[in-house]
């Protein structure tokens, strides 16, 4: 992990309050695993915590990475501002990431995503592809207005969106798409990301899968493991935990409890 003055190339508004941002810098050499993080220091003196935001697309031919993010406060508000040449302080790439050597070519894998959560899946899916993987996406959003990056998605291959209130898609939570299409196929490898409740179901479905994997979400400070602010309890213990920035945030199902 280092940290830099990292240039912004684009900032563009992909859905209400939904940013993408590219950066370019020395850092994304080091950007190798899908589902890491990058830890950004907002440019204003007041706004002491650095925000979290996971890693959506590295390009290294041309030395970029993206990220997209939701503006929730102020902070992310401050961010969302900064436009194209604008420098930004950067650490990371931080966090584990998705275990992704084992996966072969031909492998079913089941990816499952929501909301804010969908972004670190694009660039999972990316590398899952060039593995010669056959990945099946499943998504679930609030309402039409909300999805983003789905033509990126359809590109990479099977796709299915689910809204809760039935604009677009299938109507209902992920769920429903995920019970019909299991009754065709056992993914070899299952990656998730989304809101709690959803991990907390995929968690359960697949608590006994080899190769189920969860990415979390936790509130942080520090973001490298030395403040436990991010600190999550372990499944089967009253006293374990993990931090959620150092050991996590991509755990394998059954290993926390949520
Ligand atoms: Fe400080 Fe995780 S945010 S230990």
């Amino acid at each position: 992990m280092k940290q830099e003055m990292m240039t912004i190339v684009t900032q563009r508004l992909l859905a209400p309050q939904i940013y993408e941002m590219t950066l370019t810098g020395e850092l994304v050499k080091q950007m190798i695993i899908p589902g890491q993080f990058l830890h950004l220091k907002v440019p204003r003196a007041d706004l002491l915590l650095r925000r979290p935001i996971s890693i959506n697309k590295i390009d290294h031919e041309k030395n970029e990475c993206a990220i997209i993010y939701r503006v929730e406060g102020d902070g992310t508000d401050v961010l969302s501002q900064l436009q194209s040449g604008d420098k930004v302080d950067v650490m990371g790439p931080l966090g584990n990431g998705f275990p992704i050597e084992e996966v072969k070519k031909g492998e079913k894998i089941l990816i499952i995503g929501g909301g804010i959560g969908i972004p670190p899946l694009y660039e999972l899916s990316r590398q899952l592809v060039a593995k010669g993987a056959e990945i099946i996406n499943i998504q679930g959003f609030r309402n039409r207005e909300t999805i983003f990056f789905e033509e990126e998605f359809r590109e990479l291959g099977e796709m299915h969106i689910a809204t809760s209130d039935g604009s677009y898609g299938t109507e209902g939570y992920v769920c429903k798409i995920l019970d019909t299409r299991l009754k065709e196929f056992n993914p070899d490898a299952v990656y998730v990301c989304g809101a709690n409740g959803m991990l907390k179901v995929v968690n359960e479905r697949f608590i006994d899968h080899p190769r189920a994997y969860l990415s979390l979400e936790a509130r942080m400070a520090c973001g490298m493991g030395a403040c436990y602010a991010c600190v999550c309890p372990k499944a089967n213990s009253e006293t374990e935990t993990m931090r959620v920035c150092k050991e996590g945030p991509i755990v394998a199902t059954g290993e926390v409890a949520l």
